[in-house]
């Protein structure tokens, strides 16, 4: 198999060394500066497509450093030279959806929201009808930072081994911008891959989800309560406005209300089955009304380059099965 590489930092690297046990053979990997073939400097990034007509299936793993375009500008004009694509990148997704929807046949997006959970994939098939509610923790490295904490390490430790284990977005560095930018960018953007994918409604874009950032008071009150505290998100059709949430946002898509925030998941039976060690994610969906069909749960690894690139390789496959 012959594969390119977008983007060769935490998860391009670890992508490469796996590949290579594959014995799949990177023709090319595409940094910010150009086209690179073992290291050695080969064109302008301008030229990347004619490296891509070459292979079978290219990688995407670039930072979403603006909405999503640049991201879903490669996505598009490689599916349209009909060579798949592979992405963990999530602002293509999430904001231009409608653009690249024709196409999906040829998109992996399974490591875009999940890490290594697989959670889109049994999202989309657990979905139907009688799906009354849905409830996810779909940001691991805000739980491993609480998971962290609630087992007395302090916020500063609990961010510098998130940071060190490779779980922290590129770019910030202070705590609050870091709990920040992983709750108002990352979750929306997940969020709106998710509803997309699983064709909720109409498709939403994460840049129209306004979320609410968290205030040096409400970090130093959710570093007391972090043992009661997730960032959860939660799908509704009935509208149920939750009482105490800190951060987030409430945004109606068609028939459903999403409600996002750190949550007291102590005082609600269904958020604490969400509770997952480490940087794991998790969703649980029910069905019927009062559940009466049934609730159905799935947890995995969220984060890290490790799950992150299996769940890349596994999309990868499923083109050449
Ligand atoms: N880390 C995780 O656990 C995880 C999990 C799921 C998804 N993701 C997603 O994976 C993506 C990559 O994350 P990362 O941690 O690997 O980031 P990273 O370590 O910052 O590496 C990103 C790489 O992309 C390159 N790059 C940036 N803009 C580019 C462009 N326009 N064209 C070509 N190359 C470009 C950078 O090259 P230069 O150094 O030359 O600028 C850098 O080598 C992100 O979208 C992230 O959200 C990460």
């Amino acid at each position: 198999m012959k594969v390119g590489i977008i983007g060769v930092g935490n998860i391009g690297l670890e992508l490469r060394g796996k590949l290579g046990l594959l014995d799949w053979d990177v023709e090319f990997v595409l940094k910010s500066d150009g086209v690179y073939k073992n290291e050695q400097k080969i064109d302008v990034l301008e030229n990347y497509l004619s490296y891509c007509e070459s292979v079978d299936v290219v990688f995407l793993a670039i930072p979403t450093s603006d909405d999503g375009k640049v991201a879903s500008d490669y996505i598009y004009n490689i599916v349209n030279k009909n060579i798949p694509v592979v992405t963990c990148e999530k602002g293509a997704l999430s904001n231009y959806y409608s653009r690249l929807e024709p196409y999906l046949d040829k998109i992996g997006y399974s490591a875009s929201v999940g890490g290594g959970t697989r959670l889109l994939n049994y999202a989309e098939t657990m979905m139907s009808e009688d799906v009354t509610s849905m409830h996810l923790i779909v940001n691991g490295t805000l739980n491993y930072i609480f998971e962290q904490m609630s087992k007395d390490e302090s916020i500063g430790e609990a961010v510098k081994n998130a940071q060190r284990l490779g779980y922290v977005e590129p770019g910030a560095t202070d705590i609050l911008d870091i709990i920040n930018g992983e709750a108002c960018s990352d979750v929306p953007m997940k969020i709106s891959i998710l509803h997309n994918v699983c064709g909720l409604g109409k498709p939403i874009k994460a840049k129209d989800i306004k979320v609410k950032k968290i205030s040096k008071i409400e970090l130093e009150q959710l570093i007391d309560e972090a043992h009661l505290r997730r960032y959860v998100v939660s799908f509704r059709k009935n509208f149920l406005e939750e009482d105490g949430v800190i951060g987030g946002f409430v945004y109606k898509a068609g028939e459903w209300n999403i409600c996002a925030g750190f949550k007291d998941i102590s005082k609600n039976k269904i958020y604490m089955q969400l509770k997952s060690s480490e940087v794991n994610n998790a969703i649980l969906i029910t069905k019927g009304v009062y559940n009466a069909d049934g609730i159905y749960k799935l947890k995995g690894p969220g984060a890290g380059a490790g799950p992150t690139t299996s769940s890349m390789i596994k999309d990868a496959m499923t083109f050449f099965k």
